[in-house]
């Protein structure tokens, strides 16, 4: 980013003079609280608790872990965005927006950011399909500069997105995704340094959805910056670029996808504006208890093994698909818990979308469900593959064999 740049000045109108909405427990939350309606009698449908186990606010507890669900929960969860925060090394909570999962993240920022009818979104495909979807649900338009997929490489085209910013100032915000989904490769931190240090004024939002996936070698090699962490999220240039988003979730490497807690970290400014236009009560209780569990050092040591585990068979599932005939190439196989399995045409050495759009809908009949993504630029013959379990890796490549055999197929 050239010159000063103040977040306030990419605010909608609208929602820089917006009145926010004020929280009954954003001014008082201990005492007889009678001030926002809740049930004073407990979790009222809920089982009676176990005896002996109501909890010590005295206050009626209708099961253990359940005693406070009749209250609406802490609007802000400062607490938690602090472990979160402390985890990816930000200086504190006020660096965090808890959403509803990161698709919600991704709409609060567009409601924020764009004004609808009138801004754009860049993207960069192929990517995750809910960048266009909340664009569409916003009215936003939508500026496809699409990767360079030659090879499987799947890294951005930097000339051509800052062109396209040059020639466009309605192009408020630029969704990029790294590790991408469905490409499955961390995009060259170099490309988007190159972004954050242009002309561009624009916000840019990194998607991290499946960045503790990524191998510490292949991001050590990939980038010479030294405040990127360990695993090569790029959570901590936030501290240096103003404009710029890390989006993060639960829902992957955690294994919480159920719990729906997605993570918008950047400078407190920025961070302000999301939670001026939350929902108050946005993110339930019941999350947060699990995110605090998953947040703890415990947590995250059990999240490091399994991810470990996940790699492994990643490794096995990239190399067991290579052994089938009917498998052209595995592609993006190193930095997410997914692969892109291409299909070969029949007696030929393309990829083929039509034979493997035949063969999705026929495992997935048989119980087996992939992903198709033949449609994609550059991922022509393409079968999103998730890594599953051992045994789910097994029957899905048995089942896989069964159908590059299959000649009606
Ligand atoms: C790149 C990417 N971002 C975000 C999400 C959604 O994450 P969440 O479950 O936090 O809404 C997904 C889900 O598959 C994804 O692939």
């Amino acid at each position: 980013m050239k010159g000063e740049f103040l977040v306030d000045d990419l605010v909608r109108p609208n929602i820089r003079t917006l009145t926010p909405y004020r929280c009954a427990r954003d001014d008082y939350n201990t005492g007889i609280l009678l001030d926002a309606n809740e049930n004073a009698y407990g979790p009222a449908a809920l089982p009676p608790p176990p005896p002996g186990s109501n909890n010590s606010s005295g206050e009626a507890a209708s099961a253990d872990g359940c005693a406070r669900y009749h209250r609406y929960p802490d609007p802000l969860n400062l607490d938690v965005k602090a472990m979160y925060t402390a985890w990816r090394g930000l200086p504190g909570p006020e660096w965090a927006f808890f959403g509803v999962g990161s698709d919600e993240a991704i709409d609060i920022i567009m409601r924020v950011f764009g004004v609808p009818g009138r801004y754009k979104i860049l993207i960069c495909p192929p990517t995750y399909g809910m960048y266009s979807v909340s664009a569409a649900t916003n009215d936003l338009g939508v500026v496809k500069v699409p990767l360079d997929v030659t090879a499987g490489r799947f890294q951005l085209r930097v000339d051509e997105i800052l062109a396209a910013t040059a020639n466009d100032d309605d192009i408020r915000m630029m969704f990029l995704c790294s590790p991408g989904n469905p490409t499955g490769v961390r995009l060259d931190p170099r490309d988007v340094r190159r972004i954050l240090e242009s002309d561009y004024r624009g916000l840019v939002i990194i998607d991290e959805a499946y960045i503790d996936f990524v191998e510490a070698a292949a991001s050590a090699s990939a980038d010479d910056s030294a405040t990127e962490d360990a695993k090569g999220s790029l959570a901590q240039w936030t501290m240096r670029y103003p404009n710029l988003i890390v989006m993060q979730t639960l829902s992957k490497s955690f294994g919480l996808a159920a719990i729906r807690l997605g993570v918008a970290l950047a400078s407190p400014r920025t961070i302000h504006w999301l939670n001026v236009i939350k929902a108050p009560y946005n993110i339930p209780a019941p999350t947060i208890a699990l995110a605090k569990q998953a947040l703890s050092p415990e947590g995250i040591e059990r999240m490091r093994g399994v991810v470990q585990q996940l790699l492994t068979e990643r490794k096995r599932l990239t190399e067991t698909l290579r052994t089938l005939p009917g498998v052209l190439r595995v592609m993006g196989h190193t930095d997410a818990n997914f692969v892109l399995c291409v299909i070969r045409g029949r007696g030929t050495n393309m990829p083929d979308s039509l034979r493997a759009a035949r063969i999705y809908q026929w495992m997935a009949d048989e119980g087996v469900v992939v992903r198709y993504r033949g449609h994609e630029p550059g991922c022509e013959g393409c079968l999103r593959i998730t890594v599953g379990t051992s045994a789910e890796t097994d029957a899905t490549i048995a089942k896989l064999a069964e159908a590059l055999a299959n000649p009606s197929l």
